[in-house]
């Protein structure tokens, strides 16, 4: 499995031949501003909320690249709104796809969208292919209901907001990882605003004396994991 982060909450993970965007919101981020969002490939884009910070990019990236978009039903219906028909709208629960199944999981956090009309309950994701699985949190603080991640597999990494003030720090994130059973996690939703801005030698340390790891890739980077 590939992982590129694009800053923020942004970053795409390439699983079973296809490229799975997630929570575009590039070009209003500073610390991207060196990647061009229309250079970016997507077969599907999943959205957690409706926030600005998750969805600012998603109309123009999905126009670009005619990707299949999968979001709460009231995030999708707005998407709709505005043009792009290509979406697959979901609650709480789990869906097939052609890459595997996505589950939406709860979050505790809120969503409305940028009109301010209503966007459904936040949701995290569990991704499961033959390749691989993982478990994006989605914007949230430390919930009990991630203690069910494992009963839906072993997942190979978790995608987690470490920033703080808005969602999980990486305290929360090192027990969210205990509950998910996860022993890799990239960190997100960090040090893009000054409510947000961490030390990352103090997260990575914080993961490190709990036996895991915390991933931080540059914003533009590509991994392997
Ligand atoms: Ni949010
Ligand atoms: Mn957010």
């Amino acid at each position: 499995m590939k992982f590129t982060f694009y800053g923020h909450a942004c970053f795409a993970v390439e699983i079973a031949g296809k490229k799975l965007l997630f929570d575009p919101f590039i070009s209003g981020n500073d610390s991207a501003k060196d990647i061009d969002i229309n250079s970016i490939q997507a077969d599907y884009i999943l959205v957690s909320h409706g926030h600005g910070d998750h969805i600012a990019d998603l109309v123009t990236i999905a126009n670009n690249t005619n990707a299949t978009v999968i979001g709460m039903l009231e995030v999708t219906g707005w998407i709709e709104n505005q043009g792009y028909k290509n979406c697959v709208g979901m609650n709480l629960g789990e869906m097939n796809a052609d890459f595997g199944t996505v589950r939406m999981v709860p979050a505790a956090h809120s969503s409305s969208m940028p009109d301010g009309s209503y966007g459904g309950n936040p949701v995290g994701f569990v991704v499961k292919t033959d390749e691989g699985s993982f478990y994006y949190t989605g914007d949230t603080c430390l919930i009990m209901d991630m203690q069910l991640i494992p009963r839906y597999g072993k997942m190979d990494f978790a995608i987690m907001p470490i920033g703080g003030h808005f969602t999980m720090n990486a305290a929360d994130a090192v027990i969210a990882a205990e509950f998910a059973d996860c022993d890799k996690v990239v960190g997100v939703h960090y040090n893009t605003w000054p409510p947000v801005t961490i030390d990352t030698g103090d997260a990575k340390k914080r993961f490190e004396d709990a036996g895991r790891t915390l991933l931080l890739p540059a914003i533009g980077e590509t991994i392997t994991i």
